[in-house]
């Protein structure tokens, strides 16, 4: 029987895991972490993150063919690949503070491995990491190994939150870049033995070492650019009138464009594409390409210039001043169905009202009142460590109240910020909330999926992302 040990019980450690389990039923899976509580969620009926259909993938296996663990050392010695899907955060200190990908977690994962080996092993890059990082990996497991033998491979992982299991059952592609040496092609083809259990052989791709660790970087640069793309495109659309739903809907028929990912939004969130293209640019300004790097640092700074437009707009729109005025938050997580805040773009909004005095009342139907508070606290970058090094008393924030109802939230509150796309927010009873906010009453629709026709007929002044102004906003512009 294959052994695979996975170090790193979180959102992409936990989900693909269990999906190997599920897949490969004569593979025995052991998830490790360092982390007590997240190794006792994931045993128990709560699991730690929230991703549609994951509680049935992991119901199906734990405890036949899926272990969840803090006996790191035990289950890595006794696997055959060891995967590992450790944070890899943006550094805050030293050399290359606030762009270079840290490393701690991921070093010290690898001397934990060459520390305990007794038997040769596969060891496989999940997190994402800065190119050459398999070279470095190699190193420390080569001069620390007492004469075993290490193949690194380079497997990045793809997965999108709140679709992760949809993502990992019928994945786009595998990516597997390895040594092109024999023992190298073998561990490749080890790998692939694994994703051959369900994914199709022609999404299985092949690369050396480097090209696999770029190609993650370079897909989520991608990924963030069309949104910066059309980001930019919507500031231009409130200026000249034009439609960014139109515009964009008009550009992606375009077969070689193409219509995904073209959704004007307050801002990218998530753990990964702002870390990535940090990282990114940091390569390019290492390897002396400083064009390049700029190049990409732009998708960066487009995206805060939206979130920077968005809060001016609010403050604008409600006579320059948000001061004592409540306001409700809709939604706080990066995107709807995950529970998830990390980078989420409600944190910097949240923090603009915040600082013009705006009163908060924050509803999420998937997110902690703790979390809130944590994330509205935590320094730029903290988040991305593991939870027993984050701060654990959040400092208190007194314009701040966290709900579990819409309409608590909206109840008084001079205007509505929708800054997540949850469903449910969709189907609200707007006539109801109007009735009971201030007058003039605002929505900001951060998201554009508000109607907002019928909110304007209710009586709303309406600011949807990139739309036409009506004649309130245009009298009162933002500057940003
Ligand atoms: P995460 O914070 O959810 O999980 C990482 C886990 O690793 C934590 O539970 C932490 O306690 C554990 N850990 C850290 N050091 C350890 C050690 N030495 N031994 C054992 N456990 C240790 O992070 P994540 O979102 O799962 O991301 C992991 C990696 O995957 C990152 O490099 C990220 O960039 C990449 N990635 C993330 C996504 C995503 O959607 N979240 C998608 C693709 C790739
Ligand atoms: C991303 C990549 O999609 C995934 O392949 C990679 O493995 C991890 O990073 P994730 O961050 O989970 O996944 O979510 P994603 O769906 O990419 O959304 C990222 C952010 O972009 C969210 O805040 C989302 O709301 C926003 N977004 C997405 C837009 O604003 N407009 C769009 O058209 C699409």
């Amino acid at each position: 029987m294959v052994k695979i040990c996975c170090i790193g019980a979180g959102y992409v450690g936990g989900p693909t895991m269990a999906v190997i389990a599920l897949k490969c039923p004569e593979i025995e899976v052991a998830v490790v972490d360092i982390a007590a509580p997240r190794i006792n969620a994931w045993n128990s009926e709560q699991l730690p993150i929230y991703e549609p259909g994951l509680d049935d993938v992991v119901k199906q296996c734990r405890g036949k063919n899926l272990f969840f663990s803090t006996d790191v050392e035990r289950h890595v010695c006794e696997a055959d690949i060891v995967f590992v899907s450790v944070n890899t955060p943006t550094k805050t200190r030293g050399l290359g503070a606030g762009k270079a990908a840290d490393l701690t977690y991921w070093e010290s994962a690898a001397r934990m491995i060459a520390d305990v080996s007794k038997s040769s092993k596969i060891v496989v890059e999940k997190s994402t990491v800065p190119v050459k990082t398999a070279e470095a990996i190699e190193k420390i497991l080569t001069h620390n190994s007492k004469g075993i033998n290490f193949q690194i491979l380079s497997n990045p992982e793809f997965l999108a939150e709140g679709t992760a299991i949809d993502d990992l059952f019928k994945p786009d592609r595998v990516l597997i870049g390895g040594r092109e040496t024999p023992e190298g092609a073998k561990a490749v083809k080890a790998l692939k033995d694994v994703y051959a259990h369900w994914v199709p052989e022609d999404r299985i791709i092949c690369t050396n070492l480097w090209s696999a660790e770029l190609s993650k970087l370079a897909a989520n640069a991608f990924l963030a650019q069309r949104i910066s793309s059309v980001n930019s495109m919507s500031a231009l659309c409130e200026a000249t009138g034009a439609d960014v739903t139109q515009v964009s809907h008009a550009v992606g028929k375009d077969t070689r464009i193409g219509s995904k990912f073209l959704n004007a939004s307050v801002g990218f969130g998530g753990s990964c594409f702002q870390k990535d293209i940090l990282n990114l640019v940091y390569i390019c300004e290492c390897n002396g390409l400083p064009e390049v790097a700029h190049y990409w640092k732009q998708v960066i700074l487009m995206n805060d210039y939206q979130k920077t437009r968005f809060v001016n707009r609010v403050v604008a729109s409600m006579f320059n001043t948000v001061s004592n005025k409540k306001i409700a938050i809709l939604g706080f997580a990066f995107k709807k169905d995950t529970g998830d805040t990390r980078e989420t773009p409600a944190i910097d909004v949240c923090k603009g009202l915040l600082g013009d005095k705006a009163q908060l009342s924050i509803y999420d139907p998937q997110v902690s009142e703790d979390q809130i508070r944590k994330d509205l606290s935590m320094n730029k970058f903290d988040w991305d460590h593991p939870a027993h090094l984050q701060p654990s008393s959040p400092t208190a924030i007194k314009q701040l109240s966290v709900v579990w109802d819409a309409y608590e939230a909206t109840k008084d509150a001079h205007a509505v910020c929708l800054l997540t796309e949850w469903d449910e927010f969709r189907n609200l009873d707007y006539q109801r909330i109007f009735d009971n906010m201030q007058k003039p009453a605002f929505i900001f629709d951060g998201r554009n999926v508000m109607d907002a026709e019928k909110l304007r007929s209710i009586g709303f002044i309406v600011y949807s992302i990139g739309k036409p102004l009506d004649a309130w906003l245009k009298d009162m512009p933002a500057v940003a």
